[in-house]
């Protein structure tokens, strides 16, 4: 429903029972509004926009149209379980733009933190526009916000990406099937409509992506290090259950290089810094601290697999003073 509010009295989603009910009613409620009206959604992989996906494929099948940017930005393996899940397993209606030339042509040479934002969240919407341009008969945009961001909005602690600041002859109703949930609600919702774990208890992961990981300008060798890094570091937190316990984990290659040594030749390559942090809400935050076995094996891993890393170091900073991302 439109401006949809929480009720003061609704109970917290929390069991199986609950999301179902939840589910049930918003198919209802998107099958009156939608009619035989065709929805458009901007599917990042995301738990909140994979859910919105999924409740609207439960509803209104086929006549929801996904579109998948990948910007070159995303962690190894996202486009494809995007694919996989959405397209393979779900039947969806997925447009996959792999946009990622586009993305790190602009982005070639661009040293400044906001304007490498800009070029990101901006090239997006371009991109996300012309392929809403090449379909016929759009009248909704489904959106997966939820209930913090309204109130966060309303309190001017944050100002709500409402329509996602479309061209303004883009005008579209929106559909908005999560709204009055809190975060964990839409990750129980996630869970009983059958999306995978790894998506439903995904880490927080910025609009920007690997892009704010690889400080100063963007190159691809450099970006590849950090997605490769990264692949390693989730695994190896998957494998010694601490994914889903740790808030937020990941790596960062920054743009400067020292002087190594392998198979007795020098080397003159990157570092590999590896951050792991706990937090409520995100104003401050803790570092986890890891094994000495485990960073000892990241370490190792790091600098064997990774092409132009040399050395791996570990972030022991608190936010404040230093935020959770370098950019
Ligand atoms: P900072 O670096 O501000 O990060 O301490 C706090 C949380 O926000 C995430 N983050 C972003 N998320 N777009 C996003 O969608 C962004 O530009 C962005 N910058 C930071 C960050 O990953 C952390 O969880």
């Amino acid at each position: 429903m439109v401006n949809e509010r929480r009720p003061d009295d609704m109970k917290r989603i929390t069991t199986p029972e609950l999301a179902k009910a939840y589910i049930d009613e918003q198919i209802e409620l998107l099958r009156q509004q939608v009619g035989d009206k065709k929805v458009l959604l901007a599917l990042s992989g995301g738990v909140d926009s994979s859910v919105v996906a999924a409740l609207l494929i439960k509803a209104v099948g086929d006549q929801l149209v996904c579109v998948h940017v990948n910007h070159g930005l995303l962690r190894k393996g996202e486009p494809e379980q995007v694919i996989e899940v959405f397209q393979n397993q779900m039947k969806a209606n997925l447009v996959y733009v792999d946009a990622t030339d586009r993305f790190l042509d602009k982005l070639a040479g661009v040293t400044d933190p906001e304007t490498k934002r800009k070029i990101i969240g901006g090239e997006f919407i371009e991109v996300f526009a012309e392929e809403a341009r090449k379909l016929d008969g759009i009248e909704f945009l489904a959106q997966g916000t939820i209930w913090p961001d309204i109130l966060e909005s309303e309190a001017g602690i944050k100002a709500h990406h409402n329509a996602g600041g479309l061209p303004d002859d883009m005008k579209f109703e929106l559909v908005e099937p999560v709204r009055i949930l809190f975060k964990d609600e839409v990750r129980v919702v996630g869970k009983e409509l059958g999306l995978p774990d790894n998506m439903v208890f995904r880490q927080p992961f910025p609009g920007p992506g690997l892009g704010v990981r690889c400080p100063g300008a963007i190159t691809r060798d450099r970006l590849e290090a950090v997605r490769e890094s990264d692949a390693i570091l989730r695994e190896e937190f998957a494998k010694n259950g601490l994914e889903g316990k740790v808030w937020q984990y990941f790596t960062v290659v920054p743009d400067f290089k020292s002087t190594g040594v392998k198979d007795g030749k020098r080397t003159f390559d990157w570092p590999c810094i590896i951050r792991a942090i706990n937090t409520t809400d995100v104003m401050e935050v803790t570092v986890e601290h890891l094994s000495d076995v485990l960073i000892d094996h990241l370490v190792n891993r790091i600098i064997t697999e990774v092409p132009g890393i040399n050395r791996v170091l570990f972030d022991y900073t608190p936010k404040p003073p230093a935020t959770v991302e370098y950019e």
